[in-house]
């Protein structure tokens, strides 16, 4: 098992420790019983989680003697709305949980953001810990203590900022992930590979049939890097105010591609062609290589990603939805660029005119 403390300088207590390896479940429930983070455990997961990883989870902590419950939501980001997480409160009125209940989020960022979210205001704050079960939650949604709910207006318009006592990434929970969730997290992976870590783009690079047959050593070294540089970026920045929103890299058009297919494009897919596009107008702007730009789109193209902009999407109505953006500040539009691979920075103001003639370059 490797480990990581994430420190949190605002308020040292807040600091905890994110643990990685496979078959680490029985070692996780121990250190549990031990936290006194809770003297009684509520499992929350989705039903799909539910059904091949929950009864493993809640039996181990069972066996440490404690009262665990499970709540059960939905799979899907459909979830993720201020409904669902009050009938998980009401729910844990009616099993009587109170302050000293612990909440165990098991499963992908959906359930992880919806735990936080309860946990972080359910009596003014409970604990609550994580057990992410996708690559992604993995790598990315587990860490930094983002949580929050989607509104019809848009994605994760209400939230708190709530640290979990401990996060727990079982790599063998990787095992039972879909190829298209797979290839979610692998767009995250080299979104960390270009804005920090060059190896582990060279890592990625010598197998990119990860998806369909996953290495686990391979897979464990992944998710430690990966996890090593989101809580870098937390300690810097745990509120976004700065240096986070490197991590945003792809991020700036990737969401308005996602919010233009109405969410038909997935956020990885999205992602994937945004990163595309913001290397390219890296380049277009004088800082990263053709060569390097090749090198970028090569990989995702050799992850199954896509790198180009749909048949159907309209470069207009992408626009918009960047002009939308809830992190642009007044009139500007900023984007994190490439100087070079692992070298980002926020171009405080891209031309509209660059952007516009790189979306339509990416017509498919
Ligand atoms: N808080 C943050 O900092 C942060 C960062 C990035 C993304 N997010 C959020 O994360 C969410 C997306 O997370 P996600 O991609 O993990 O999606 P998800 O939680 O919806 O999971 C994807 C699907 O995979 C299934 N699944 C999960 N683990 C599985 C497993 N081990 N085996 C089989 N099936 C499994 C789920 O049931 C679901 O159907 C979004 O809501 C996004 O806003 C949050």
């Amino acid at each position: 098992m490797r480990n990581l403390t994430v420190r949190i300088e605002r308020n040292p207590s807040e600091g905890h420790d994110i643990h990685i390896g496979r078959e680490i479940l029985e070692a996780a429930a121990l250190r549990l019983m031990s936290s006194g983070w809770g003297s009684r455990y509520v499992v929350l997961t989705d039903s799909r989680v539910g059904a091949v990883h929950g009864r493993q989870l809640m039996d181990l902590l069972r066996g440490t003697g404690a009262r665990v419950d499970p709540v059960e939501i939905q799979p899907g980001e459909a979830s993720k709305t201020v409904a669902t997480a009050l009938d998980i409160i009401r729910q844990l009125l009616s099993i009587e949980a109170d302050r000293h209940t612990c909440l165990v989020a098991l499963g992908g960022g959906v359930v992880g953001d919806l735990t936080g979210f309860v946990a972080s205001i359910f009596m003014r704050g409970i604990p609550y810990v994580q057990f992410p079960t996708t690559l992604l939650a993995q790598v990315d949604s587990s860490i930094g203590g983002k949580t929050g709910v989607d509104l019809p207006e848009g994605k994760n318009l209400i939230g708190t900022f709530y640290q979990p006592k401990a996060v727990f990434m079982e790599l063998s929970f990787l095992d039972t992930l879909p190829q298209e969730q797979m290839r979610e997290g692998l767009a995250e992976v080299v979104k960390y590979g270009l804005i920090e870590d060059p190896e582990l783009l060279s890592i990625v690079e010598a197998r990119p049939d990860l998806c369909s047959r996953k290495d686990p050593d391979r897979l464990e070294e992944i998710v430690y890097r990966c996890a090593l540089i989101k809580k870098r970026f937390v300690e810097m920045d745990e509120r976004d105010q700065g240096v986070r929103r490197m991590l945003n890299f792809g991020h700036t058009i990737g969401h308005a591609i996602e919010a233009e297919s109405s969410y038909e494009i997935s956020h990885g897919e999205a992602v994937s062609i945004g990163m595309v596009a913001e290397a390219r107008i890296s380049l277009k702007l004088g800082h990263l290589s053709k060569g390097e730009v090749e090198r970028i789109e090569g990989l995702l193209a050799s992850l199954g990603l896509p790198v180009r902009v749909p048949h159907g999407l309209s470069t207009e109505g992408i626009l918009a939805h960047m002009q939308r953006d809830k992190k642009r500040s007044g009139n500007t539009r900023p984007i994190v660029l490439l100087k070079r691979i692992g070298l980002p920075f926020l171009e405080r103001d891209v031309p509209e005119s660059c952007i516009r003639e790189t979306l339509m370059e990416l017509q498919s």
